[in-house]
């Protein structure tokens, strides 16, 4: 496999989000955010929350690193808290700054900047008032996107409005968040909130930055097994879990309204809308982040909405869980983007995150031996590959996510970085295998085996 196989245009980038990655919970003005509030009562496992890997203090480093890799682009996420504090409030100084020198070194680095708007970490203070259950966040949310291209727009071109509904949704549904999430009508209230935020926002947006920008999103995009299912029975039921778990999030900006037809559940979202909002939710995006770490499974019942399903996919190629029990099966992209291809909502794809979780250890010779994440990396790229043959326009693919970091709720524990993070040892960072695989098929003509 070599680099020019997917052609000059393709981006090659490495993907992260503030929470995960920043640490500096209070510093310069930062409020906290919902996820500060896990870290403080508890609910992130071990410990790191507060730390991230350091990124507020590291990150020339890291932008030095993601370079010498090979890498074209950096994703990153804006948090708001750290630039609107609790929510409402004027630009903090201090914060933009911040993002104002990481993106500055990205660009110094000859690479572009990615940016996502919000990766989560709603301020705690919105949180308090109701979070993404309350009409007014969409004034709110897409207020704080309209600061962010403002400040930002004159260097940072490739924007993405809101990472991953359905996994806020997921969260609510397992009452993450504490016990407001757990009513199904509860999520489908926020999701119908955030579907009119994301679009609204996507307007304020577009008005506020250059013409030669663009603006995506990110979703979890997959199918369910089976791909291809022959009893009506199965091919129902994969219609009503992808309509739960993917379709909601991407159809209403595409301009098809939600698909009430696929599943029952998805009735009571009627209560929500309001004259005027299926309209209002309908945006068109430059591109659609795709982030598909494994298939959905269409055989058996599954929990409801936007959560995960761990059963692992029959097959020869399926046998490997992630730690966090998802099945790897790179089909499951290809697939994912068979049925995106002529979707309304975007005209091209970019895979904004791909990769594996794993319990990577740092052997005494220095090196990480993660084939299992080399093995998943070939995969997916395979199946950018096999598209781009049929194709379809899928011109991008960021790994998730340059360095091991906080993995939400589970903490230090899986890791996904091509790069460790050696936390007992001042947060060195030392490519994996798998880092060193990017940097063959991105810096060399002979590419990888
Ligand atoms: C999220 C990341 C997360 C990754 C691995 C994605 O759903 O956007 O923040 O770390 O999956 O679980």
């Amino acid at each position: 496999m070599k680099r020019s196989d997917f052609g000059d245009d393709f981006t090659w980038g490495v993907a992260s989000a503030a929470f995960q990655i920043e640490g500096a919970p209070s510093a310069d003005g930062k409020a906290p955010s919902i996820w500060d509030e896990l870290t403080r009562t508890g609910k992130i496992a071990g410990e790191g929350g507060d730390q991230g890997i350091d990124f507020y203090n590291r990150y020339p480093e890291d932008i030095e690193m993601i370079k010498d890799l090979g890498f074209g682009a950096n994703r990153i996420s804006l948090s708001w808290p750290r630039l609107m504090g609790t929510g409402r409030e004027r630009l903090n100084p201090k914060g933009a700054d911040f993002y104002d020198r990481v993106i500055d070194a990205t660009l110094e680095a000859g690479m572009e900047p990615w940016v996502t708007v919000h990766h989560w970490d709603i301020p705690l203070a919105l949180w308090q008032e109701g979070g993404w259950t309350r009409r007014g966040i969409v004034e709110d949310f897409a207020r704080f996107a309209e600061v962010c291209a403002e400040r930002f727009g004159d260097r940072v071109k490739k924007w993405m409005v809101f990472n991953e509904p359905a996994s806020v949704a997921g969260h609510l549904v397992l009452g993450l968040y504490g016990r407001k999430g757990l009513h199904p009508n509860t999520t489908l209230r926020s999701v119908h909130h955030i579907n009119l935020a994301c679009a609204e926002a996507g307007r304020r947006m577009r008005a506020a930055l250059p013409e030669d920008a663009e603006i995506g999103t990110t979703n979890v995009m997959s199918v369910a097994y089976p791909y291809e299912p022959t009893d009506e029975r199965t091919a129902r039921r994969k219609r009503a879990i992808e309509a739960l778990a993917i379709d909601m999030h991407l159809d209403p900006a595409g301009g098809l309204g939600y698909p009430f037809g696929a599943n029952r559940l998805l009735n009571l979202m009627k209560r929500h809308i309001e004259d005027g909002d299926l309209e209002s939710a309908r945006f068109e995006y430059d591109f659609m982040g795709v982030q598909c770490y494994g298939p959905l499974v269409a055989l058996r019942k599954l929990p409801v909405v936007g959560a995960v399903p761990t059963m692992t996919v029959p097959g020869a190629e399926a046998r490997v869980s992630s730690a966090i029990g998802i099945p790897q099966d790179a089909d499951a992209l290809l697939w994912t983007f068979r049925k995106y291809a002529n979707h309304p909502v975007a005209k091209r794809m970019v895979v904004t995150e791909g990769g594996f979780g794993g319990q990577d250890r740092l052997e005494p010779d220095g090196r990480v031996r993660d084939d299992i994440r080399i093995w998943v990396y070939r995969r997916n790229l395979e199946a950018v590959l096999a598209a781009k043959a049929e194709g379809i326009n899928v011109d991008g693919y960021f790994a998730w996510s340059y360095a091991d970091n906080v993995e939400w709720v589970l903490g230090r524990s899986p890791r996904f970085g091509i790069v460790y993070t050696d936390y007992d040892n001042d947060y060195r960072r030392i490519p994996k295998d798998s880092a060193k695989w990017f940097q063959r098929l991105l810096t060399t003509d002979a590419g990888v085996d």
